[in-house]
């Protein structure tokens, strides 16, 4: 092995503990500054780097991957991996990696904060407030939201952040619903206490619907138009999940013409750009992608991240590697 230290890029800025800890393994190029670099900018320091810790943002596509011939790791900061051509990255032996499970349980908080906001109208009243309409007391028609306790809970996609909301539901009372290509076993169903229906009787009998799916080109428009329709005119949609997943300009539509209650939205299309129509409407509460943001956890996937990218620049499997097939393409490549 070359006595060279190995570079390692680091896309954004991170923890500086995690930074220092790659520091006595590697040379480390950070990000310090923040600012998000485009793929002309990314390629271009990625020149003669090993591996990269990335978050979402970044695209590694076919021609970003052509480009740099050196790199053998691709650490997402995340769960999801939709930012990275993985068939290409398996080709080149390009070893993907993510950092499931440490950011099920923040997640699946934020996703319940949307939820609970959207259906007793917080963000609204906070600006009701804020902004001095409130002149009247208290009025028995006042600000009128959805109940949630005793309510149907629908989770389309029932991996670990989605069986983490459907927990949370048995403190409200709820009934839990949900759909998922493939139904868990009856004992997990039982331990959870959700129950699985096709999406179209899910739609229709649930009061929330949630969507947890993560984005790939089966899942794109999950939800448009002609699921909205389906669904209950009190019911409220929350994604948290991924944008490109609810079809936005079809949610627009519907919550400008109050087909749908409200929506609880943490990930949009094309982020951190919007539809401008939600800009107009007060039935929907919108965060900035921030599902996993707590100090705790996000210090965790930062160090999952760092300890998945030392060890494929190690020769060791990854706790999370995305791609096993990159392996034998690696070593089908003459590589050591
Ligand atoms: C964030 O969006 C993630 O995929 O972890």
């Amino acid at each position: 092995m070359s006595t060279r230290a190995r570079k390692v890029l680091v896309t954004r800025a991170i923890f500086p503990e995690v930074v220092r800890s790659l520091e006595k393994r590697f040379e480390v190029e950070h990000n310090e500054e923040d600012r998000p670099w485009g793929s002309d900018e990314l390629a271009r320091r990625l020149q003669g780097c090993a591996g990269v810790m990335a978050t979402v943002m970044d695209k590694f596509d076919e021609a970003l991957l052509e480009r740099c011939p050196e790199l053998r790791a691709i650490s997402n900061i995340a769960v999801g991996y939709n930012n990275v051509d993985v068939a290409a990255a398996t080709r080149r032996g390009i070893r993907v990696t993510n950092t499931p499970g440490v950011l099920d349980d923040t997640t699946a908080d934020l996703t319940w904060a949307l939820l609970m906001a959207a259906a007793r109208r917080i963000a609204e009243g906070d600006a009701y407030v804020r902004e001095g309409g409130w002149k009247i007391a208290f009025g028995v028609q006042f600000f009128l939201g959805q109940d949630i306790h005793h309510a149907t809970l629908g989770i389309i996609g029932m991996g670990r952040i989605g069986q983490a909301v459907a927990r949370r539901a048995r403190g409200f009372d709820m009934r839990v619903v949900y759909h998922n290509r493939k139904p868990l076993a009856s004992v997990d169903e039982q331990r959870i206490g959700a129950s699985w229906m096709e999406m179209e009787h899910l739609l229709a009998v649930s009061d929330f619907v949630v969507c947890m799916v993560p984005y790939s080109p089966a899942t794109h428009h999950l939800i448009g138009a002609a699921q909205i329709a389906k669904m209950k005119p009190t019911a409220i949609l929350v994604n948290s999940a991924r944008g490109g997943v609810v079809d936005d300009a079809a949610l627009v539509a519907a919550l400008t013409a109050k087909r749908i209650a409200g929506a609880g939205l943490d990930v949009f299309e094309g982020e951190p750009g919007l539809h401008p129509g939600f800009l107009e409407l007060r039935n929907v509460v919108m965060t900035p992608h921030i599902g996993s943001a707590s100090r705790a956890t996000r210090l965790m996937m930062c160090e999952t991240a760092a300890a998945n990218l030392a060890a494929v620049l190690d020769g060791s499997r990854p706790a999370h590697l995305v791609n096993p097939q990159a392996e034998q393409q690696h070593h089908t490549q003459g590589n050591p």
